[in-house]
């Protein structure tokens, strides 16, 4: 690497500072006499001579870029931005636990946010809990924790998980809620409400009376994971209105977000918001 690198600091002038010369030198040779830029077309000043020489150059930086990134992959190194986003589109959370996974240190955390949930139970007001921190913190481990937990799954006559990732889109959201809800339904019930052009349609108002039907006066814990800052206005928006009308008393979303969310945390609060850090 350091070779290549030292090739940079050549003493030769960069291609950049020759094009700025060569842009200087024509400017200043107008209104110079025809006679002189005839001859300069033959001399050491001549363009043809000049676009020979910066293409050599040019050809030049491809040859030790092309170099530097052969170094680059063979050291392992990655452009991280393009790695974040692949891990953006493709990521998928649920909300079951691997038991074999031994965890450590959020058993007190785990406790707590159960309490701040089950304390809620005759709120009429839908209550929000961001939890929120920097990637790989344990925010969907403590989710899936809190999710599990035994008292939660007896109080919550309602569960639904749902991964927003890259697609906060107000319909998907609602059409997935809506799957889940009636996921849930007892087996004879079931048919019915999947009856209808309901997930067929674009249509929010049509949604939103779905979602009245399969929820009902449910006491429901919905997750969002993965929810990131700049959906801040959907959210207030949209989504916010849509899920704080559905759902009998004691109805709770858990909410995590992702890297910078210091002040989505602070921004989505509905009702009685608590919110976590981690
Ligand atoms: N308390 C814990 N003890 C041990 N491992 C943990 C704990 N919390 C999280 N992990 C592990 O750390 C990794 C990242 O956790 P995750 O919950 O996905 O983070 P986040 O949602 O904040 O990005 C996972 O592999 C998870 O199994
Ligand atoms: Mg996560």
């Amino acid at each position: 690497m350091a070779t290549s690198r030292a090739g940079w600091r050549s003493s030769r002038p960069s291609p950049t500072r020759t094009f700025q010369y060569e842009a200087l030198r024509r400017k200043a040779q107008i209104g110079d006499s025809t006679s002189r830029k005839v001859l300069g077309y033959v001399t050491h000043h001549s363009p043809l001579l000049f676009r020979f020489a910066m293409s050599r150059k040019l050809k030049g930086v491809l040859n030790k870029i092309k170099e530097l990134v052969e170094e680059m992959n063979t050291f392992g190194l990655e452009n991280s931005v393009n790695r974040m986003e692949q891990q953006h589109t493709w990521r998928q959370t649920h909300s079951k636990l691997d038991e074999s996974t031994e965890l450590f240190g959020r058993d007190d955390d785990k406790k707590g946010v159960v309490k701040l949930l089950l304390d809620q139970q005759n709120q009429r007001r839908v209550q929000v809990l961001p939890i929120f921190g920097m990637g790989g913190l344990g925010k969907t481990t403590r989710a899936k924790m809190v999710y599990n937990d035994r008292e939660v799954q007896h109080h919550f006559q309602l569960k639904i998980w749902h991964c927003v990732a890259d697609n906060f889109d107000v319909i998907a959201i609602l059409k997935s809620i809506i799957e889940l809800a009636i996921d849930d339904l007892p087996e004879n019930e079931k048919a019915l409400a999947r009856k209808g052009g309901w997930c067929m349609s674009g249509n929010i108002e049509l949604l939103q009376k779905k979602l009245e039907e399969v929820i009902g006066r449910k006491r429901f814990l919905l997750v969002l994971d993965d929810v990131w800052n700049e959906e801040k206005r959907t959210w207030d928006d949209e989504l916010k209105p849509l899920l704080c009308s559905v759902g009998g008393p004691g109805r709770s979303q858990l909410q995590k977000t992702t890297t910078f969310a210091a002040r989505f945390a602070e921004n989505y609060q509905v009702g009685n918001s608590l919110q976590k850090t981690l």
